[in-house]
């Protein structure tokens, strides 16, 4: 039987992994495909560099083009990150009527519309389980999975640096930058950790979770995004005190058809589910309106977590070319994009105060709530062990997001408010 032949742009963690599989579980592959499936060209930046798996010589290449042009190879694996030589690479093999795999996130979040109309005008499928949550089947599961209902919400923990850094500020009482810097040194936090700890990682992710969740092109500039490098170990003890962990949570909600999307250290009731997911790990909880709430969780990286997901789709692309629907299938956005307005958009807030510690300042903060039509949920009040100033934290019920924003204004220039520590959105 004649085998499919792939391409594989990067032979990093997930190209290595990737090659593990396929090569080690060659009869199952086929059993699962209906062909068998063969590497034949690799790209690298290095030929000569190391590898931990034996590869022939000939096998790697440093030109991209010899795999792109080349009539033999039926789809191309992309792992070799990057985004704008990735980008035309992908958009020339696809013109090649070439299928694509890839694990970039970045590249999806920012082209992947570009991408899959190339993809529809040529026939092919594009992939790409891996861009998001790593191990967890989550794309595959948002497509076709709730293919039959509505869903209204999606709260994914899709980063696992930043949740490797707050489950051991919560486990430890450990300082921000003290855990960054052990997690740099375990190799679960780049050396310049901004894309992590800033969110903007998870906002790329979000962008592709709310457009297959919401079948609406959602752009990365949508995602309001705040990261965890001002959380301190103050915040989470206060929140864990209360019942809340502080988790960096991606949120999309639907309502009336009107989407909000965001980014945001948030703090999650210690009895949702979501606040159970510590370490590197990863979950997404999605609600549907038939379904209710569900929970998907799973290692979001590493060499074999990813390379599963890759090789899942390479499987899903040689069945579609076994059956002749490859380019069928593809998910396309029909909703138009409506963005809800910060009227619309509602939660329930954790507010941090420093004020000073004196009669009647409680009900002037309380007054300033009350004049936006704010209402609470509890106020706790207590002096703080260094200074003179008294600290309250604030639960208030669900609240729009204007109205929260003329409250801390309005904190801003009072006299009695000194400081105000934190403000974080809350879940659960
Ligand atoms: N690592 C994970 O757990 C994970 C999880 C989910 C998604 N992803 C995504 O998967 C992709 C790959 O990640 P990775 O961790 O495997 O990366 P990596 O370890 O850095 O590997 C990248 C590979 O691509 C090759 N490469 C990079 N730029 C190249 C260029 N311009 N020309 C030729 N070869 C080039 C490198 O060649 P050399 O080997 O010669 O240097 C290397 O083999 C990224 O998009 C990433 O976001 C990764």
């Amino acid at each position: 039987m004649k085998p499919y032949k792939v391409g594989l742009l990067g032979l990093g963690t997930v190209g290595t992994g990737v090659v593990r599989i396929v090569e080690g579980h060659q009869h199952h592959l086929m059993s699962q495909s209906g062909s068998p499936i063969e590497i034949s060209k690799i790209l690298v930046k290095d030929k000569s560099k190391a590898r931990s798996i034996s590869i022939s010589e000939e096998k790697l290449t440093e030109n991209p083009w010899d795999i792109i042009e080349n009539p033999d190879i039926d789809v191309i694996i992309e792992v070799m990150g990057g985004i704008d030589q990735t980008k035309e690479l992908i958009l020339a093999a696809l013109e090649r009527g070439k299928h694509i795999v890839t694990a970039n996130k970045d590249l999806m979040a920012l082209h992947g519309p570009e991408i899959l109309l190339k993809a529809a005008e040529h026939g092919c499928d594009v992939m790409y389980e891996a861009s998001v949550a790593g191990g967890i089947p989550i794309i595959r599961t948002l497509i076709e999975g709730f293919s039959s209902d509505r869903i209204t919400k999606i709260m994914g923990i899709v980063n696992g640096t930043t949740n490797y850094i707050l489950s051991k500020m919560s486990q430890e009482g450990a300082a921000y930058d003290d855990v960054l810097k052990e997690a740099q040194q375990l190799g679960y936090a780049e050396s310049d950790p901004t894309s992590d700890v800033e969110g903007f990682d998870a906002a790329r992710k979000m962008t592709i979770l709310g457009t297959l969740g919401f079948h609406a092109n959602i752009a990365l500039s949508d995602v309001s995004v705040k990261g965890i490098s001002k959380v301190s170990k103050e915040d989470i003890a206060y929140g864990k005190k209360l019942g809340y962990e502080v988790k960096l949570l991606g949120i999309a909600e639907r309502q009336d058809e009107h989407i909000s999307i965001s980014v945001q250290p948030t703090m999650v009731k210690q009895s949702h589910p979501l606040a159970a997911v510590n370490g590197v790990f990863n979950a997404v909880y999605i609600y549907g309106e038939a379904v209710g709430e569900t929970m998907f969780y799973g290692p979001g990286a590493g060499e074999m977590p990813t390379a599963t997901s890759v090789v899942a789709d390479l499987v899903a692309v040689v069945r579609n070319s076994n059956l002749g629907i490859n380019g069928r299938r593809g998910f396309v956005p029909y909703q138009e994009k409506k963005l809800k307005t910060d009227e619309q958009i509602a939660s329930k807030n954790f507010i941090l105060l420093h004020v000073e510690d004196k009669a009647g300042v409680l009900a002037q903060i309380t007054q300033v709530f009350a004049e936006h039509e704010v209402s609470l949920e509890s106020v706790l009040q207590h002096p703080n062990q260094t200074n003179p100033l008294a600290e309250i934290i604030i639960i208030t019920h669900d609240a729009n997001k204007a109205s929260m924003n003329k409250v801390l204004k309005q904190f801003e220039s009072m006299g009695a408010v000194h400081a105000i520590k934190s403000v974080y959105r809350v879940e659960g």
